[in-house]
């Protein structure tokens, strides 16, 4: 058999056994089988990347590029509007680091093709590896994860009407969803539509723009605004544009600043009308108090509560703690707090709770608090 073929589904089976996995601890089957072919796995989920395709040449901004991935046989398929953690040994690091990036083709089968669109920003070594990365090149996958999927409003009636608002990067997991309607076979004749709106820096900035443009111009049912430069969004152009926005079932993802006014639009209406992605964790809002100390309990580190998020302040004290996403997503950075108050700074919501377990990446500390780090 040629190393490059897939592995067959029986040896899939046998190589997933419990038998061979007590055989090949601790490092298990999967360490084995990726030194003959780095495409063959039991378990776990890895990709070769086959494209990089740019999608902004001409902007001065951060680049953005469509990274398409040809998945291991492991990999389940996934729902648009769901997100994927790319792993990546990179030279000189000792540890593998993890990023979450939606992924911006419709929903998939097992095995299938899947595509990723990354910003590379500047202070970002994975995003910026994968912007730039040879067709060949192997990352590793989790499974597809998340729930900003398209699941429509199942107890509150709407008016059969699917809207998405969306700024800069966070057009990923709606464009995921639209293709996937478009791919499926949707248009309007149920009597069904579709309202696309999209904020973006410039017209050079606008990613996806000629699909856009495709699926503005065809005749189906689905209506695209796209605005530029100091064109931000406001809950006065919203009602302009969709009078009964709050009857329809929405999806908004951009950045924290732009979801904030997104969220204060439906204020009032019925639970779940509104499903909101933040790509980005805004900074703590200046509600919380910085006082008090920071106790990472298990390293023995003490030092004054900055206000920063848990994960930034046991960072600037010289701890690594496991981390994927960084902005609420991937529970990868999970820690126990032993004692003290942590505000969401995403949602502001406060926890006093005694060994609680909480996302360090999204909590900031609120006096003194005490964390198993
Ligand atoms: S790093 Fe993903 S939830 Fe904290």
């Amino acid at each position: 058999m040629s190393t490059t073929a897939p592995l067959p589904a029986l040896g899939r089976r046998i190589l997933g056994s419990k038998v061979l996995a007590a055989l090949t601890s601790p490092h298990g089957v999967d360490r084995y089988l990726e030194m003959i072919n780095p495409m063959w796995a039991a378990q776990d989920v890895r990709a070769r990347v086959v494209s990089v395709h740019r999608e902004n040449p001409d902007s001065d901004a951060a680049p953005v590029a469509t990274i398409t991935l040809q998945p291991t046989a492991t990999w389940r398929g996934h729902r648009a509007g769901q997100y994927v953690q790319v792993g990546l040994d990179l030279p000189g690091s000792a540890k593998r680091m993890t990023r979450c990036f939606t992924i911006s083709s419709a929903a998939s089968t097992p095995g299938e093709q899947i595509t990723l669109t990354v910003r590379a920003h500047e202070e970002g070594q994975v995003s910026k590896y994968l912007v730039a990365a040879e067709p060949g090149t192997i990352v590793h996958l989790s499974q597809a994860q998340g729930d900003f999927t398209l699941d429509e409003s199942p107890a509150t009636p709407t008016n059969n009407h699917l809207l998405f608002v969306t700024g800069g990067s966070g057009i990923t997991p709606a464009m995921s969803i639209v293709r996937t309607l478009l791919r499926d076979g949707y248009d309007g004749r149920a009597g069904r539509k579709v309202t696309f709106l999209h904020y973006a820096r410039s017209p050079e900035d606008q990613i996806f723009a000629d699909e856009l443009a495709e699926i503005a111009a065809a005749d189906n049912d689905v209506t695209v605004h796209l605005f530029h430069g100091d064109h931000v969004f406001s809950e006065f152009e919203l009602r302009r544009l969709v009078p009964r926005h709050r009857d329809t079932d929405t999806w908004a993802c951009g950045p924290a600043p732009m979801m904030e006014l997104v969220v204060a639009a439906y204020d009032g209406a019925p639970e779940h009308r509104l499903r909101t992605e933040f790509f980005k964790a805004p900074k703590p809002a200046g509600s919380g108090s910085a006082e008090g100390d920071v106790t990472f309990a298990r390293s023995g580190q003490e030092a004054p509560n900055s206000g920063a998020t848990l994960l930034e302040q046991a960072e600037a004290l010289g701890l690594s703690p496991e981390f994927g996403c960084r902005m609420g997503i991937c529970f990868s950075c999970t820690s126990r707090k032993t004692e003290g108050t942590v505000r969401n700074v995403l949602t502001g919501t406060t926890s006093s709770m005694p060994d609680e377990d909480i996302q360090i990446c999204v909590s900031a500390p609120e006096g003194d608090c005490t964390v198993e780090l």
